[in-house]
């Protein structure tokens, strides 16, 4: 028997401010685009942005259905409508934000890990994810894998 361990390392920022030009336009983008999230039962508004490697912006919020399980967050909205206009472009980042202060920043859920990791695997480059609830500390995670590990991988299907 071998006992591991795994470490999983990331920044966090106090401050919006300490980030690159880049990085505070993308997360000003994102909070912008939290007006067109359509969230009327948990009124909790989520907004995600992907950057393409081609410099795109794609963005999504969640999307909430009076049948409760048909609705889908932010990360999936956008994720799924960016390699939709743009199958064969890179995923660079995903910047993903609520205007809810949470003590934490907003963290995707386990189904948008999932299909998040679909799309690093496929691409076989990281997507780096920048996270920030309200006036949080912003977290960045340099790889999908580093929240998600052991991931289900399609290969295991082959
Ligand atoms: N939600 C997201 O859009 N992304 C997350 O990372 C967490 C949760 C949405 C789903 C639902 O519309 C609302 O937030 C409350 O769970």
């Amino acid at each position: 028997m071998n006992k591991k361990s795994l470490n999983i390392e990331y920044l966090e920022y106090d401050s919006v401010n300490d980030m690159s030009g880049e990085e505070v336009g993308l997360i000003n983008e994102t909070d912008t685009n939290l007006q067109n999230a359509y969230a009327p039962y948990s009124k909790f508004k989520v907004s995600a942005v992907c950057k393409m490697e081609n410099g795109i912006v794609v963005k999504g919020t969640n999307q909430e259905n009076g049948a409760y399980p048909s609705g889908l967050c932010a990360e999936r909205v956008a994720i799924f409508a960016a390699k939709s206009q743009f199958p064969n472009q890179k995923v660079e980042k995903i910047v993903i934000t609520t205007e809810e202060t949470t003590l934490l920043p907003v963290s995707p859920c386990g189904a948008c890990r999932q299909v998040l990791i679909e799309y690093e695997l496929l691409q076989n480059q990281p997507i780096e994810l920048i996270m920030k609830s309200g006036e949080s500390k912003v977290w960045k995670f340099k790889s999908v894998k580093d929240i998600l590990p052991f991931a289900f991988d399609g290969e295991f299907l082959k």
